[in-house]
C-alpha cells in the first residue's frame, strides 16, 4: 500500500501497515513534528488531517487510512517556505510554551477554520476541547484562531 502524505505519495511495507500511522509518521517518515503525548486518543497531540479531517492518529492503524490524504505540521507552509497562517498567528501571538501540544492545537485549528473561516469562541472552545494543553496556554491559543481568522480573510 501507499500513503498520501503532504501530496507525496510514500510505499508502506506490509510489516508498517498494523503500526499506528502516529508510528509510520514519525518513526518511518521521519515526519516528527506530529508528537506522541498520551498514546491512548485523550490529548490531541498526535493530531493530523485524514482528508481534512482533524483525526488522532495515535490509534489508527496505517492500514485504516487507505488512499485519503494525511496532512501533518510539515505540509502546512508553502513550497517557497511561506508560513500558513495559522502557523503566521501562532508566531504573531505568541502562543507556545514549551510547543508539545502545539502541532496538534495547529492542525486542529486549520480543520476547524476550513469549517468555519470566523468562529466564534464557543465554537473554537469546542473544537479544541480535546487538544489539551498541559502549559496553559489556552488563552492564547484562542487569540491565535482568532488572529489565523482574520489574515485568513486578509483583515489583518
Ligand atoms: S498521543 Fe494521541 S491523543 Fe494523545
Ligand atoms: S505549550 Fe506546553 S503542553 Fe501546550
Amino acid at each position: 500500500m501507499n500513503l498520501l502524505v503532504n501530496r507525496q505519495r510514500f510505499p508502506i511495507p506490509p510489516d508498517w501497515q498494523d503500526e499506528t500511522l502516529l508510528a509510520v509518521l514519525r518513526e518511518h517518515l521521519g515526519l516528527s513534528g506530529t508528537k506522541f503525548g498520551c498514546g491512548a486518543g485523550q490529548c490531541g497531540a498526535c493530531t493530523v488531517l485524514i482528508d481534512g479531517h482533524a483525526q488522532r492518529s495515535c490509534l489508527l492503524p496505517a492500514r485504516a487510512v487507505g488512499q485519503q490524504a494525511v496532512e501533518t505540521i510539515e505540509g502546512l507552509a508553502g513550497a517557497d517556505g511561506r508560513l500558513h497562517p495559522v502557523q503566521q498567528a501562532w508566531l504573531d501571538e505568541r502562543v507556545p510554551q514549551c510547543g508539545y501540544c502545539q502541532a496538534g492545537q495547529i492542525m486542529a485549528t486549520v480543520a476547524l477554520l476550513r469549517q468555519d473561516p470566523a468562529p466564534g469562541a464557543a465554537r473554537i472552545d469546542e473544537a479544541l476541547a480535546g487538544n489539551l494543553c498541559r502549559c496553559g496556554t489556552q488563552q492564547r491559543i484562542r487569540a491565535g484562531v482568532q488572529r489565523a481568522a482574520a489574515l485568513q480573510r486578509g483583515q489583518a
